[in-house]
């Protein structure tokens, strides 16, 4: 059986090589019209390949120059950018930070407040960590529409009072890791432009966070703890990161949700250098196919997050849901597969694909046969792929910006995010994205995994603070 063999082949390769998979998805277009199985053959082909056909080198190009452009556009005016280019307000650490800080790490459900010490030579200890939900289902709900900004904040004093032991007499600098887009005027100005991640509690968006945390402090007597620098996700990751290994001017986070920082020398220009928060999750400027633009105009922010709609881990697992619904003639119908299924459907590797079958039947309700588990497998790897190759796009787009025209440097790219960390297919994509796209200068560049810098690089900037001060 020829035609079958290919058709095992091209499995084969897809973990190898996307292009060689796009040939023969010509060649093997005749097994899949000679199945009779439960998908409909005549969707999947153009449907793999739409997702595919994304990743052509010359479209990676094109985002690259576009993200280029649009950060070189929104240095002189981010009005006519489709990214926000938040300032932050803070440098590159030198390394040498010391002292006991508190951190607050405020940017999912899940908010932790740590004691760190920070002990220089990039060298830490982290001395307590407490960790609460804002939403424990049918008992409390921080977060959503019902909430309001004082029951939101008191409930992170009560955490902080946590971390502290109730001690209200030590002093504490306190830095804020606020990873919802801000608008800055300096390191503790920091205002609420417009929630995301599906955050919807009341009073919160156009207002200074720190002045809802010191009020919310104020009324449990915790006037120790002063809060005294807001900084994006992204923008920890990247003091995180610098603070043990310099060279690195870049920092994101690849996870339920995607954004990227870059530190801005400014050079030539009055202002002052400074880490810059892209919001990248926002831009624009790319080819979403129509599953993209579905999904897109039915979400809660039509028209805002492109990027993130098409690369994040909470994203990813919705567009690979809605393409299936449609393969079993479900269309519409929403069976909440996530980012974390999509790993273990891409992991399988058994023969007859036994828990890819016993994933999907779980949610769909639906027995496949092993081609059709096959093609569900090659539409995961494929999404993982897009996502891995659009992210590093962006990368490269600022790695470029900051060369200019001199020579790419030497430079590390610092990453947090079970994606970037855990997903199969995202790590060897990236590198392999990056060494299309520069070439030579790709040895010169790589990427390091900054694991719960959020923590680390909110007391980073508590003790930046003090130098600023
Ligand atoms: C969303 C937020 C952004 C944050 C990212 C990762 O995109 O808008 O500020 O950095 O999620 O948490």
């Amino acid at each position: 059986q020829p035609l079958q063999w290919l058709a095992q082949l091209k499995v084969h390769l897809l973990r190898k090589t996307t292009y060689i998979v796009m040939a023969l998805d010509h060649l093997t277009s005749d097994v899949q019209t000679l199945d009779t199985v439960r998908i409909d053959s005549t969707l999947s082909q153009p449907l793999g390949t739409s997702l595919l056909l994304s990743l052509s080198i010359e479209n990676l190009h094109e985002v690259a120059a576009d993200f280029r452009y649009d950060l070189h556009k929104g240095l002189e005016n981010p009005d006519e950018s489709s990214l926000r280019m938040l300032k932050s307000y803070v440098g590159l650490p030198t390394g040498e930070e010391t002292g006991e800080y508190l951190a607050l790490d405020f940017g999912g459900t899940n908010v932790r407040v740590l004691r760190i010490r920070l002990d220089g030579h990039g060298k830490f200890e982290v001395l307590k960590k407490v960790a609460k939900p804002l939403r424990v289902e049918g008992v409390y709900d921080f977060v959503g529409e019902g909430s309001t900004a004082e029951q939101q904040f008191d409930f992170i004093a009560e955490l902080v009072d946590e971390a502290i032991e109730g001690d209200h007499t030590t002093k504490y600098l306190l830095g804020h890791t606020f990873s919802f887009p801000s608008e800055q005027t300096d390191l503790y100005n920091a205002k609420l432009i417009i929630w995301t991640k599906e955050f919807a509690t009341a009073g919160v968006e156009g207002k200074v966070v720190n002045d809802l945390l010191k009020e919310a402090l104020h009324r449990q007597g915790i006037d120790n703890v002063e809060p005294t620098a807001v900084i994006n996700d992204t923008v920890a990751v990247l003091l995180a990161a610098a603070y043990k290994q310099a060279d690195t001017y870049i920092g994101s986070i690849y996870a339920t949700g995607h954004n990227t920082c870059y530190f801005e020398p400014f050079k030539g220009k009055a202002e002052r250098p400074m880490i810059l928060n892209l919001e990248s999750g926002g831009f624009m400027k790319l080819a979403p196919n129509r599953f993209d633009a579905e999904f897109d105009a039915q979400s809660e922010k039509p028209g805002e997050q492109r990027l993130e709609k098409m690369v994040s881990g909470r994203y990813m697992g919705e567009l690979f849901g809605m393409a299936i619904a449609e393969l079993l003639g479900e269309k519409g119908k929403k069976y909440g597969f996530t980012s974390i299924d999509m790993s273990n459907i891409i992991l399988d590797e058994m023969a007859g694909l036994t828990e890819v079958g016993r994933i999907v039947s779980a949610k769909t309700g639906h027995d496949l046969e092993e081609v059709d588990r096959q093609r569900l497998q090659e539409l995961a790897s494929a999404l993982v792929v897009r996502s891995a190759r659009l992210v590093t796009a962006t990368y490269v787009g600022i790695i470029w910006q900051l060369a200019g025209d001199d020579a790419i440097k030497k430079q590390h790219i610092a990453i947090d995010g079970s994606v970037y960390e855990k997903m199969p297919l995202a790590k060897e994509n990236i590198m392999r994205a990056l060494s299309e796209l520069l070439g030579e200068s790709a040895s010169l560049v790589d990427t390091v995994l900054e694991n719960g810098g959020s923590g680390l690089g909110a007391a980073i900037a508590a003790a930046m603070s003090q130098k600023q001060a």
